[in-house]
């Protein structure tokens, strides 16, 4: 069994991916423990408890340190013995000893196709817009591991997805969610729990046997 927390900010398109691939038994031997938002007003909670899943709030204001906020939020991945920590939409900075103690078992999903339009700043509509504003003509998404550094970590899947002329931030979002996030994030999930995603020289290498 591999036991996710997925750690949300937002709307939670991605966890109800995740939610839907489970509920179609795509995922096997993959539960969804706790969903962890840093919002109180993140629609991500609504879609976990609509699910029946475990939700836990953790608001940095209510720690004095970042080593505090840290040492909470590894208490709540301790409490709900988590295997597998995945960002989906998380936009509060994970601390270190978190990333250090989940080492190459916590993955993100970022909109774009990483190097591109990645790292500080770019998050939500702003990669969008970045995209657009440079005329690229794909773009897409990526799921890779987190590392001490923004985006750097190393990459699991991407997915290019087309850009259109008459596209705007928004449509381009929509598409980059529909055509490759909804799909390479319970995919990555998938070959994780199936044992088959292995990093070497932070380079990713999935056992396709
Ligand atoms: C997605 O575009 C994801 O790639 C990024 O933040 C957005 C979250 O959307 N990291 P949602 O909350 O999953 O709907």
């Amino acid at each position: 069994m591999l036991s996710l927390a997925v750690l949300v900010s937002g709307g939670g398109t991605n966890l109800q991916a995740l939610i839907d691939a489970i509920r179609q038994n795509k995922l096997p031997g993959v539960s969804i423990e706790v969903v962890i938002s840093n919002k109180p007003e993140a629609y991500a909670l609504v879609r976990a408890k609509q699910a029946g899943i475990r939700t836990e709030l953790i608001l940095k204001k209510d720690y004095e340190s970042r080593q505090a906020f840290g040492d909470a939020l590894l208490g709540l991945l301790k409490k709900y013995n988590v295997d597998l920590v995945v960002l989906a939409g998380c936009l509060f900075i994970i601390p270190e000893q978190v990333i250090q103690g989940y080492k190459n078992r916590i993955i993100n999903i970022h909109p774009s196709l990483i190097p591109a339009f990645c790292g500080n700043g770019f998050y939500g509509l702003k990669v969008h817009e970045a995209a657009l504003a440079r005329g690229v003509k794909i773009t897409g998404a990526t799921v890779h591991f987190v590392d001490e550094g923004c985006d750097t970590g190393p990459i699991i899947l991407q997915k290019p997805v087309e850009v259109f002329e008459d596209d705007t931030a928004e449509t381009l979002q929509k598409r980059v969610m529909e055509e490759a996030e909804w799909i390479i994030l319970p995919e990555a999930v998938r070959l994780i729990s199936e044992n088959r995603v292995h990093v070497r020289d932070s380079r990713v290498y999935i056992d396709r046997t």
